[in-house]
């Protein structure tokens, strides 16, 4: 407890902590672990201000060319249906989405050529033009000319998750990727003026709380202006199928709480997969420092197909209800609905 709580006022006084420091906070039980979840809270009340932006999310094609080992979506699994989403189809939900009083849409897919930089800047810019929103997309690695042009269309930000630090377990499980390439491309967006995201997947099989430790350490160094993290969740059609959660449930949760309290600033969504955990985990999550959540706007018939990891939440609802109940959800934590596009921190205190 102790240990807790001087680790804690180290970091709120903006120390940076070693791997084996913050392995020690990883591991906190009981009233350590609540203070750790407390701070966070409290930072994140005091930079955001009880605001949660919402960020509908379309999930407008399943369709991969990669065979990741732990996504549901992988090219190898048969059992799913695949779709692609019309550009009119896209901008419908995008329209919807604007009255629903979403700030940003997110496009988000599997690695699929079929829509070729050409047809996402032509996408985006159409979302721009008829309803201003902030655009984020999410459609995995991409050439630096490719996000050129699509940011000369009017992009704004972009999600790639690095997924885990640890190198040999990159390689494992992504047969079509490198770990570098995907910092790479990470660096390309920065570079590029887009606002970036990244993050990882919290309980990989065989990782530990110092590979944890490593990950939050490096998403901190990347000085992103997004965050997404969640639970890794074995899904049965996949060569991960019956891989345990960690043993220690609350980890996921002090995961979130450390991310906070190392980047005070950063977007942090109450990821999906945490409801998928958990009943009501995403609200748990947004007490324990996240400041952004994510109603899913696909249309109903495509989300079941859209499943990355089991158990996803709402996948029998059509994005009108998923907004209304994730409204009356936050106002029931005693959250305000942010208003605007809830852009980076970093660049709207430039700008
Ligand atoms: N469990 C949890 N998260 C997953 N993702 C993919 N598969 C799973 C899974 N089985 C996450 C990855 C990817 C994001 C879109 O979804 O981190 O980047």
């Amino acid at each position: 407890m102790k240990l807790t709580q001087d680790l804690l006022i180290r970091l709120q006084a903006g120390e940076r902590p070693t791997a084996p420091e913050l392995a020690t906070l990883l591991n906190a039980q009981g009233k350590a672990c609540d203070l750790i979840y407390q701070a966070a809270n409290t930072l994140y009340q005091r930079v955001m201000g009880y605001v949660v932006h919402l960020r509908g999310i379309i999930e407008f094609s399943n369709v991969c060319k990669n065979n990741c080992w732990y996504c549901g979506i992988r090219c190898e699994n048969k059992q799913i249906e695949r779709y692609r989403m019309s550009q009119d189809q896209i901008l419908d939900i995008a329209r919807h989405a604007k009255r629903w009083g979403c700030g940003t849409v997110v496009l988000q897919s599997g690695v699929d050529s079929f829509y070729t930089a050409e047809l996402l800047s032509d996408i985006v810019r159409q979302i721009k033009n008829e309803t201003g929103l902030a655009v984020t997309l999410g459609v995995g690695v991409r050439t630096r000319d490719e996000l050129a042009l699509i940011k000369s269309a009017g992009c704004d930000r972009y999600l790639l998750r690095f997924e885990t630090t640890s190198n040999a377990l990159f390689s494992a499980l992504h047969p079509d990727e490198s770990f570098l390439q995907r910092i790479r491309c990470l660096n390309d967006l920065r570079e590029l003026g887009y606002q970036v995201g990244s993050g990882f997947m919290i309980g990989l099989p065989g990782s530990t709380a110092e590979m944890i430790a490593n990950d939050i350490l490096f998403a901190t160094e990347l000085k992103l202006d997004m965050i997404g993290c969640g639970p890794f969740l074995a899904h049965p059609d996949t060569p991960l199928a019956g891989k345990p959660l960690l043993e220690d449930r609350s980890m996921y949760y002090k995961t979130i709480a450390l991310l906070r309290l190392l980047n005070p600033y950063a977007h942090i969504p109450a990821t999906t997969a945490f409801d998928a955990l958990e009943q009501d985990g995403r609200n748990l999550v947004l007490t324990r420092g996240a400041n952004v959540f994510m109603p899913n706007l696909t249309p109903g018939k495509y989300r079941t197909q859209y499943a990355l990891y089991p158990n996803k939440p709402d996948v029998d609802e059509e994005g009108e209800e998923c907004v209304l109940r994730v409204r009356q959800r936050l106002l029931a934590l005693g959250r305000e609905i942010g208003t605007g596009p809830g852009h980076a921190r970093r660049v709207s205190v430039e700008s």
